[in-house]
């Protein structure tokens, strides 16, 4: 197994042990690991850290970790988030496993935990995809409840704000809790606000590698609209000889460039997760151009050995981390512009 002497020894001779390009990662190298998109990430890892302390499976792990952020009120996750344009909640989630086995779910309404009836997609169906009344016909078949129709107080709230000027303006760092003021933030009893898309990676005591996302996509999107979250190779991608990685952010544009899979894809060739999710960011920044200061995207990535790394396109993107040795922290990703 990797050591922290090792490191400083491999280190001091400018040398990389895991990556091709040098030290940009953090690097702790040990397991298991969870990390997580947002500040709201902490919440989520501390469930996900039960199961994984306790040896539990990393699917285990990032199931029940992202349900610890839908069944928050917040702007972008889960039930009380925000609507589309014609004031209707829908759900986008996806999970996948150290097989590369898959299962996602988008344009779902009413029920209550996008994450689960994607795994049971994946688990209980020759399915990857299910979508809108389908994959809601199908919760309901698993046993899943038929939530009550309705707005959160919040959501309502700036949903009613919104509508008074109708503009689909995405705010960048919707999701950081610095920028919030201007929006209709929630503050919760420990102090922290609201977010976007939780994305989540994990890899076990056993090795193993998951991942999971589930987000409500962008406020007051077209009805209809479906973001990267649940599109295996754009919002999560996990391949068990080699890494993990999960998005959140402007979503049209990491479909566009294929953003997790082309971190995991980085990772294979040798690259740091930082260094490899900074490679897709700049890929997105060339693909959008001047366009790039009006949106946010960011990736975060972990690999086989347990190093992990985040990169966003503007400052303002914070992820969570926990391991036995970093505990559960926040850490800001390194931004291009
Ligand atoms: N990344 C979330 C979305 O665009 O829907």
């Amino acid at each position: 197994m990797f050591n922290r002497r090792k490191f400083l020894q491999v280190s001091s001779l400018g040398l990389s042990a895991f990556s091709l390009s040098g030290f940009t990662s953090k690097n702790k190298g040990n397991k298991p690991i969870v990390i997580s998109t947002w500040d709201a990430g902490l919440r989520a890892n501390k469930a996900a850290w039960e199961i994984l302390r306790n040896n539990g499976r990393a699917l285990d792990a990032v199931e029940q970790g992202v349900m610890v952020t839908e069944n928050e009120i917040n702007c972008c996750v889960g039930l009380g988030a925000n609507p589309d344009r014609d004031g209707h909640v829908t759900l986008d989630a996806c999970i996948m496993d150290e097989h590369a086995n898959c299962g996602s779910v988008a344009f779902l309404e009413r029920i209550k935990h996008p994450i689960q009836v994607a795994r049971k997609v994946m688990e209980n169906t020759p399915h990857v995809f299910l979508v809108g009344e389908g994959a809601q016909q199908f919760a309901l078949s698993q046993g899943f409840v038929l939530e009550k129709e309705g707005l959160s107080e919040d959501a309502e709230r700036t949903y009613k704000e919104w509508l008074k000027k109708s503009e689909y303006k995405p705010i960048i760092n919707i999701e950081n809790k610095q920028q919030q003021t201007a929006w209709a933030p929630t503050r919760f009893d420990d102090g922290t606000w609201n977010h976007d898309t939780i994305g989540m990676i994990a890899m076990d005591a056993a090795g193993n590698l998951s991942g999971s996302c589930t987000t409500s996509g962008m406020g007051f999107k077209m009805r209809g609209r479906v973001g990267d979250s649940p599109i295996i190779g754009a919002g999560l991608f996990v391949d068990n000889e080699v890494g993990a990685a999960v998005a959140t952010g402007q979503g049209e544009d990491i479909i566009r460039i294929g953003g997790s899979h082309a971190v995991v894809e980085l990772m294979r060739q040798g690259y740091a997760p930082e260094d490899a999710c900074k490679k897709v960011v700049e890929r997105l920044l060339k693909v959008k151009g001047d366009k790039a200061k009006d949106i946010q995207a960011a990736i975060i990535a972990i690999n086989k050995n347990g190093e992990y790394g985040a990169y966003c396109l503007q400052k303002g993107f914070n992820y969570s981390v926990c391991t036995a040795d970093d505990k559960n922290i926040l850490l800001n990703g390194k931004n291009l512009i």
